[in-house]
């Protein structure tokens, strides 16, 4: 199962969204960079769509061969204009499309939400492996949980996108994770814009929710050996 977060994109409205942006002073965006703007983000899509074909074929493959299915779902999102404008302000980075393509690399973005860790590390591992792309990056919070106790598997790919200028490898993060990393990280993620409780408040929520992120994780290696044994496997150790 794949979920949307927003419709295809449609270049009209991009088009009337980029003309409205204010870069300051009154000045817009000319035509071109309108243009190249639209442009770049129709590969962004493109490289997503490549990505998430590629983890449907891995997860059929499975199936088929294991009658076990790694993925629970997937999640993708391009990054709206306002939030690349957003994100590159906040950074004092120009407000450019060749800004954006040398300092944004989460502009084409897909969630993978998997059953066990077991699924998190071999379906990463099997896409990693594969020609055609290449790994930019890897930031793995599950093996080295964040201080708030955030985990999952972050991956940013390169993918070959085929126009008629020829290949254009581009960035799309994807994200790693179990059902229960996942439970863990929208609750966090709903609280962090939580801003009008209490300091107090927030920082008990804040000391719980960290409890919860290493109770799951125990929850989890238990499951996961259940699993293991009923498919003749071998035990992990306590993490
Ligand atoms: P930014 O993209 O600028 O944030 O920096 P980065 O790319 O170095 O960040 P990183 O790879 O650590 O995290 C990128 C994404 O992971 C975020 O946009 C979130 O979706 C997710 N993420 C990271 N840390 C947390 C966290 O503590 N809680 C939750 N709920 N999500 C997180
Ligand atoms: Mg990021």
């Amino acid at each position: 199962v794949i979920l949307d977060r927003h419709n295809r994109l449609s270049s009209s409205d991009l088009q009337s969204r980029l003309k409205n942006i204010d870069l300051g002073n009154g000045r817009v965006f000319s035509a071109d960079q309108i243009t190249e703007f639209v442009d770049q983000m129709q590969v962004y899509e493109g490289a997503m769509y490549e990505i998430s074909t590629k983890l449907e074929i891995l997860d059929d493959e499975f199936q088929v061969r294991f009658s076990h299915d790694p993925i629970h779902h997937m999640e993708r999102r391009l990054k709206s204009i306002n939030s690349i404008i957003g994100k590159l302000e906040r950074k004092g980075l120009a407000i450019s499309v060749e800004s954006v393509k040398d300092n944004l690399f989460d502009v084409a973005g897909i969630r993978v939400i998997c059953n066990y860790r077991d699924d998190v590390y071999s379906v990463s591992n099997y896409l990693s492996s594969q020609s055609d792309i290449q790994v930019l990056r890897v930031k793995d919070y599950i093996k080295n949980p964040k201080q708030n106790g955030y985990r999952s598997l972050h991956v940013i790919y390169a993918v070959p996108v085929f126009l008629s200028s020829g290949a254009h490898y581009t960035p799309v993060e994807v994200q790693f994770r179990t059902i229960a990393m996942d439970y863990w990280a929208s609750l966090e993620h709903a609280l962090r814009y939580k801003t009008d409780l209490p300091d107090a408040r927030l920082s008990e929520h804040s000391q719980t929710l960290l409890d919860c992120a290493r109770s799951l994780q125990n929850i989890e290696v238990q499951m996961q050996n259940i699993h293991r044994d009923i498919n003749g496997a071998p035990q992990v150790g306590e993490a």
